[in-house]
């Protein structure tokens, strides 16, 4: 028989969306293996069943698990000398036009190892796991090529079965155009297209992402990739108006994505088709920050539109090398002006929704027994300070996570 945990004398933020935070003030969870079993008031639990262990939390903060839903984690090298020269004047489009950029960490990313490249990307997910992390998308886009994607694709499916965190992988071949296909981006494209099915096979893909910008990929270009995984079933996300708009969000919108990420050029009539496709916004609060971008995503109206808003870390070497999802919670409030709330419910439900899992993102019997608990007497904590970790441990999947595992 499953075992049953009682983890008591909790304040939860269930982030149930029928009450503010979904919170319950004197609350208690009981998990049933991997699932929660119940969650509700202290001493309300079901009596007839056996509690093998009994966790007294103290008073403690209890939240879903966090989710970070937007990551580029592995790759090698770095790109601080960029960061460098981006101080000295150059742009983050004249470095990518000139060959550096992404292009720089795709010839790293290439000449490392495959065991090189899980111990940097096992390093980055324990800092996340360490602030609360449950689950975590990696996407591809510095290999490049069939052998380089793969790769890291599968370096990415290890961090998953390797460490006690879900990891979600989506191929992102389609991020920028190889050195040997300069001046030939149909003909990448059309590589891109040939190598999903192999990656499919395999079991490495979750999703499929493009980059459609003017320093990345036609809208034409990325229909061709949408056309791909839609006739391999595969869902897609796109990273659309970051730097210019492309109306790349309609056009995901039209393949039913789960996601459109960046967005700071998003228009009306790209909020218009996410809505209705029930697509979700993912806000990337870093990269806006590290690029010092000033256009805003249209947060007021997609929040107008009621399209439910995501937040990640984007963490990738070049327009985001962070490695922290509460300091996004923080940035969400203060750069985009989401509310304390909003952006809690971006690193959880709609985080949980952008990856297409309805088994968590919530706390709520049973989903998936994924929480973080905290330090902290509420969740706005989290949000308003920054530089301090308040986490005391986190519970994936039924299992106490600590430090060490
Ligand atoms: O999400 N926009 C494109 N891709 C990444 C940046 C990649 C890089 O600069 O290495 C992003 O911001
Ligand atoms: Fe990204």
């Amino acid at each position: 028989m499953t075992s049953i945990t009682l983890w008591r004398n909790a304040r939860i933020a269930t982030m149930d969306p029928s009450c503010p935070w979904g919170w319950i003030e004197r609350g208690a969870l009981m998990t049933r293996g991997a699932q929660l079993h119940w969650v509700g008031t202290e001493g309300h639990w079901p009596k007839d069943l056996l509690v093998s262990a009994e966790h007294d939390l103290q008073g403690a903060l209890v939240t879903p698990g966090l989710i970070d839903a937007h990551t580029h984690l592995v790759y090698a090298g770095d790109r601080a000398a960029e960061f460098e020269q981006r101080l000295q004047g150059a742009s983050y489009e004249d470095i990518a036009k000139a060959g550096g950029g992404i292009r720089s960490t795709v010839q790293a990313t290439r000449a490392a190892s495959p065991e090189a490249l899980f111990s940097a990307a096992a390093q980055r997910a324990r800092v996340l796991m360490a602030e609360g992390v449950t689950t975590l998308e990696i996407k591809s886009g510095y290999g490049l090529s069939a052998e380089h994607e793969g790769r890291c694709l599968a370096v990415a499916r290890q961090l998953g079965r390797e460490l006690p965190i879900t990891v979600v992988t989506t191929s992102l071949g389609a991020h920028a155009l190889p050195q040997e296909f300069t001046g030939r981006a149909d003909d990448y494209i059309d590589a891109v297209c040939q190598w999903l099915p192999e990656q499919h096979a395999h079991g490495w893909v979750d999703a499929v992402d493009a980059f459609c910008d003017t320093i990345g990929f036609t809208p034409a270009q990325t229909r061709r990739v949408f056309e791909t995984a839609k006739a391999l079933g595969l869902p897609v996300k796109l990273h659309a108006e970051q730097l210019s708009n492309q109306e790349g969000a309609a056009l995901a919108a039209a393949y039913g994505a789960l996601s459109c990420d960046h967005l700071e050029y998003l228009s009306d009539s790209g909020i218009a088709a996410m809505r209705q496709a029930g697509t979700v916004a993912m806000l990337l609060p870093g990269a806006y920050y590290f690029l010092r971008d000033t256009h805003m995503p249209p947060v007021d109206a997609l929040r107008r539109s009621g399209v439910p808003m995501a937040v990640a870390t984007d963490h990738n070497p070049g327009s985001s090398p962070m490695l922290s999802l509460l300091l996004m919670l923080h940035m969400a409030c203060t750069l985009f002006r989401l509310t304390p709330e909003e952006a809690w419910r971006g690193v959880t439900l709609h985080a949980a929704r952008a990856l297409g899992l309805k088994d968590r993102g919530l706390l709520q019997a049973g989903l998936r027994a994924d929480f973080a608990v905290w330090d902290a007497e509420h969740p706005r904590e989290m949000a308003y300070r920054f530089g301090h970790n308040p986490c005391r441990f986190t519970v994936w999947g039924g299992v106490m996570r600590t430090q060490s595992t």
